[in-house]
């Protein structure tokens, strides 16, 4: 919309969330809670963003630059104190969206309802909770339109209200202009409340909208307990957007996705599996119960699991199979190759055809550095041995059953590492005579 500017407050200093990592940047499917704020302010095409940030997080959004307008509020204030820092960017005919950088799932639709609008009109995303918290309360008139939104610190004991303030509102920035410098802190917390405008604005026959919403597109993530709440929301949201797309899931509620996560046709996902950030499943794979798979590539047709390990920079191709207590981290897997039970591959490239037999370990690391294992197409590992790296075994190589293989092994080989085996005969016999 090109009369359209949008404003991010995400400077507050976040404390309710106990935690070293500021609240805005806190992840949420992966990804900081402000960062989805922004993609869905970008998806409503603005004409400029206002993103206003403290110190302490300003270096965060080098990689964003360019994408919006980065503001610094000195002093964490309030949420009128950070507004008064945007509003000198702002244009002097604009249509105002203001957003909270700690609500970051509201809908698109939604936010579409509330940014057109006459300039001497503001408009509040509002929803009604009857349960104690600590939103602000929005209070109506006989008339319907909004009187004022009072803080829920500010309310005397008696008074319930239940249509609580999203913190997300527009307004015209001639009328933000004009209202903002008269915020004051005379207030319990001694902060300077960006709600206190909506009085002011009603006193001078300004016609204040309420536009009601649900409460799962506008939670307001203020502690741990608010985060869980999000992450709930959100992974419920990805889950049926993969289910409408085809994914099958037998429990979707156990499983997490990331929201880039990529999904092919004809997938299964048995319960209990969990999916980080920057993974790709083919067409076909079938993920099996509590394996958690991170930053990899699954080809078509795989099987993965159950409790099996991807881990980052791993690709494996298709019809491969990664079985039970399988780890595998920066590695690829060629076709058709199966790596079943209990082993360890890491900084391996492992060929087509390729069996790894149960319990193998690639020894990639010697204390200081990493080294590479590379196993050439239909070659066969013997269970129980140990590869030390830095190594490579040829096409077609056998490698014998617990043998720890030290140097390289040729093409069409077989190499063995282990004692010739003693028999003692009658051994038992006579021990029990004695
Ligand atoms: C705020 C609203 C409340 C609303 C709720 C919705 C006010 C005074 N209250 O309360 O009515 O129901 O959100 O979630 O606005 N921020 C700054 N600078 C500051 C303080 C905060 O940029 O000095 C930012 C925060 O980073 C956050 C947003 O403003 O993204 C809201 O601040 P927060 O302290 O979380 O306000 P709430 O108590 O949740
Ligand atoms: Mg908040």
């Amino acid at each position: 919309m090109n009369n359209l500017e949008i404003v991010i407050l995400a400077a507050g200093k976040g404390t309710r969330m106990k935690s070293s990592i500021p609240k805005v940047l806190q992840p949420l499917g992966g990804k900081p809670i402000v960062e989805h704020v922004l993609d869905t302010a970008q998806t409503l095409i603005p004409k400029k963003i206002h993103l206003v940030v403290n110190d302490e997080i300003k270096n965060e959004f080098e990689h964003l630059k360019g994408k919006f307008n980065l503001i610094i509020q000195k002093k964490q204030l309030g949420t009128g104190d950070a507004i008064k820092a945007a509003v000198k960017s702002l244009e002097k005919n604009s249509n105002i969206l203001v957003l909270y950088g700690d609500v970051p799932l509201m809908h698109l639709s939604t936010l579409k309802k509330i940014i057109k609008f006459k300039k001497d009109e503001i408009n509040i995303l509002c929803f009604n909770k009857e349960e104690q918290n600590d939103y602000g309360k929005v209070i109506l008139g006989t008339n319907g339109l909004v009187n004022e939104v009072i803080e829920q610190k500010e309310l005397k004991k008696n008074e319930n209200f239940y249509l609580c303030n999203s913190g997300i509102f527009s307004i015209h920035s001639s009328l933000l202009t004009k209202l903002m410098p008269k915020i004051n802190n005379k207030n319990i917390k001694k902060e300077y409340y960006l709600t206190d405008i909506f009085k002011m604005a009603s006193n001078s026959d300004i016609k204040i909208k309420s536009v009601i919403t649900s409460e799962k597109e506008v939670y307001g993530i203020n502690d741990k307990k608010d985060l869980a709440m999000a992450e709930n929301e959100f992974q419920e949201n990805l889950r049926d957007k993969h289910l409408k797309a085809g994914v099958t899931m037998h429990d979707p509620s156990t499983v997490y996705l990331s929201e880039d996560t990529k999904i092919g046709k004809d997938v299964i996902i048995h319960p209990f599996v969990v999916i980080g950030k920057n993974v790709k499943i083919l067409n076909g794979a079938e993920i099996y119960s509590f394996s958690h798979l991170e930053d990899c590539k699954i080809g078509k047709k795989t099987s993965i699991g159950p409790y099996a390990r991807i881990r980052p920079g791993t690709q494996i191709i298709d019809h491969a199979k990664v079985g039970n207590f399988v780890e595998v981290k920066n590695s690829i897997i060629d076709t058709n190759s199966k790596i079943n039970h209990l082993s360890y591959v890491g900084d391996s490239i492992i060929g087509k055809n390729v069996n790894v037999g149960a319990g193998t370990i690639t020894c990639n690391y010697d204390g200081r550095a990493k080294y590479k294992t590379v196993i050439r197409d239909n070659a066969f590992i013997g269970s129980n041995s140990s590869l030390i790296a830095p190594l490579e075994i040829g096409k077609n190589a056998y490698i014998g059953s617990g043998s720890t293989i030290t140097k390289k092994v040729k093409q069409d080989s077989l190499a063995v590492e282990r004692s010739v085996q003693m028999e003692v005969k009658n051994w038992a016999k006579r021990k029990n005579k004695k």
